[in-house]
């Protein structure tokens, strides 16, 4: 069993997907164990997307993932970090394929809905600094 995070970005919050992007993760039998509708402070964001420090897009990502509210999500089952990946599709939704999150719902790299964590020690370290608090 493992644990991993999505985040549901600003434009997926504004374009009222929350309810059609939890629907999927729950029709695939994982389980939410954690889940809240806030404001992320910068640094928040900054230190969830610390390794892309150095990427030309770092900013303008900080500056949209604090633009509106965004949806974290803890997420529990088998696999689930791999499942969530495959489920959200590829970063940029004009790679993503039809029948993923990305594929059916995104068009744009900057705009691509939703994070997932990439792996399980990234999901623990995102965990952290999203649930302090610990999940349910
Ligand atoms: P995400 O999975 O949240 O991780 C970093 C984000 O930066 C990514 O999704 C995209 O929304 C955004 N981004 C913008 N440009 C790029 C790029 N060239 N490569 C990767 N991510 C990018």
């Amino acid at each position: 069993m493992e644990i991993t995070l999505v985040l549901i970005k600003p434009g997926g919050v504004s374009r009222s997907l929350i309810g059609e992007i939890t629907k999927r993760i729950e029709a695939r039998d994982l389980k939410v164990v954690g889940l809240k509708l806030m404001n992320a402070p910068r640094a928040t964001v900054e230190e969830h997307y610390a390794e892309h420090k150095e990427r030309p897009f770092f900013a303008s990502v900080c500056d949209y993932l604090t633009s509106g509210p965004v949806v974290a999500i803890a997420v529990s089952g088998v696999n689930a970090t791999k499942a969530i990946r495959a489920m959200m599709g590829a970063t940029n939704p004009l790679d993503a394929a039809p029948g993923t999150v990305r594929g059916d719902l995104a068009l744009t790299i900057d705009d691509n809905l939703t994070h997932s964590s990439s792996d399980p020690e990234a999901a623990a370290r995102e965990l952290a600094l999203w649930f302090p608090e610990g999940t349910v």
